[in-house]
């Protein structure tokens, strides 16, 4: 289908005050087969958006409307819901009712197992929905978001957590080709600040981030369980398997970067015993069989590694590796950019596969930095 032929998808964004969600106003203002319809704010109902965000002046004009979802019906065909956890579980049914599909940006809707949901987070309210919820790390779970599979595409989408993408895009295709040990697997990973949201809070003011660099929530962050939970689905066990001595258990420390946004994530691990000579190509062939074809990941050369500047302002998630043949160990780099490819781009691909649109629509993004 041509961008012509595409009907417009008329658009609202719930807490666009926010930084994943003023990102998606920019991304869906800018979008060929999209319309900003209606954009909600809990603090500034009746303000003009580019007053918040004074950069938006003389492209976007709408105005911030309360959350009552009663006075979209009719008016969107989808809402992205750019808001805390807790806050959606309670929207996200009454938008689903009326055959309007959304895109929930946070965690409430990430976890096939309720109890390890509860855990992390908060008692569900909408617990039914997530067996219904796909979760949306695109090139992974596409043919469930387009319906292509078997099953109807997605009307819910929960988008992952921005370390659980850098971390599962590298890893996903390496577990389920039983190419890596499963046990041992390190992630070290660094975001920058905008990961933590726009309200304000001490560890994230500029004095105490500034010319730092420190780890945070060391063996306690909460996309440890995401992100167990979705790598052991890849491993043939199910998420209630707890005893399993096959289990795949996680060492997660992430670190605050002194930088507004980007992320980097280093994984080390231990290559399988299946991974004998060629163990390079081996693994190249594995990632080039699961990405050629997806836009978004891009395989670096040999000896190349990612930067976050190459993928700052984009889509983008940079892959690249290496394999130290003494000790059977592979090292795997990969970058994003914590609000796009970790947050709203993502949710965006997701819209666009959701609606049967190429998945690249509106997100053809050239990074900002040279
Ligand atoms: N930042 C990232 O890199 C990133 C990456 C991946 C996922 N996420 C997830 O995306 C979601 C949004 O993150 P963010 O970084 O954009 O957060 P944020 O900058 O703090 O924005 C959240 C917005 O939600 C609205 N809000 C807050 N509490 C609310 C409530 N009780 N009821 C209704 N609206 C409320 C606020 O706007 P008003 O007060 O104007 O309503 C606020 O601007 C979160 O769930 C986060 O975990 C963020």
């Amino acid at each position: 289908m041509t961008d012509k032929e595409q009907k417009r998808v008329k658009v609202a964004i719930a807490g666009a005050t926010g930084y994943t969600g003023a990102e998606l106003v920019k991304l869906i203002v800018g979008h060929p087969n999209a319309e900003l319809v209606a954009v909600t704010s809990r603090s500034y109902g009746g303000e003009p958006l580019d007053n918040i965000f004074p950069s938006l002046r003389n492209i976007v004009s709408i105005k911030c409307e309360e959350m009552q979802p009663e006075n979209l019906f009719g008016r969107i065909d989808c809402i992205f819901l750019a808001l805390p956890h807790k806050v959606s579980m309670e929207y996200a049914p009454i938008f689903l009712k009326q055959d309007i599909k959304v895109i929930d940006l946070s965690a409430d809707f990430r976890f096939k197992n309720l109890l390890a949901y509860e855990e992390t987070y908060q008692k569900h309210s909408a617990p039914e929905l997530l067996q219904k919820s796909v979760y949306g790390l695109s090139e992974i779970y596409k043919n469930e978001i387009t319906g292509n599979s078997k099953k109807e595409g997605a009307s819910l989408i929960g988008n992952p957590g921005c370390y659980p993408t850098s971390f599962l895009l590298p890893t996903i295709p390496l577990i389920r080709e039983g190419a890596l040990n499963r046990q041992g697997i390190v992630s070290d990973s660094k975001s920058g600040v905008s990961g933590a949201g726009r309200s304000l809070a001490l560890t994230s003011h500029y004095c105490e981030v500034t010319e730092s660099f420190k780890p945070y929530k060391v063996g306690s962050h909460r996309h440890v369980p995401e992100m167990e939970e979705v790598l052991n689905q890849h491993a043939g066990l199910s998420s209630n398997s707890s005893n399993s001595e096959d289990k795949i258990n996680i060492t997660f420390v992430p670190h605050l970067l002194p930088m507004s946004r980007g992320m980097l994530t280093t994984i080390y691990a231990q290559l399988s015993e299946n991974i004998k000579d060629n163990a390079y190509e081996t693994i190249l062939n594995i990632f080039k069989r699961y990405y050629s074809d997806n836009f978004f990941i891009r395989l670096l050369p040999k000896g190349k590694f990612p930067d976050t500047a190459h993928v700052r302002g984009t889509n983008f998630c940079d892959i690249g590796f290496w394999i130290d043949d003494k000790s059977k160990r592979i090292v795997i780099v990969s970058a994003i950019d914590n609000i796009l490819k970790g947050a709203s781009g993502q949710a965006v691909q997701n819209m666009n596969l959701m609606f049967g649109m190429d998945e690249t629509t509106g997100l053809k993004l050239i990074p900002g930095s040279i």
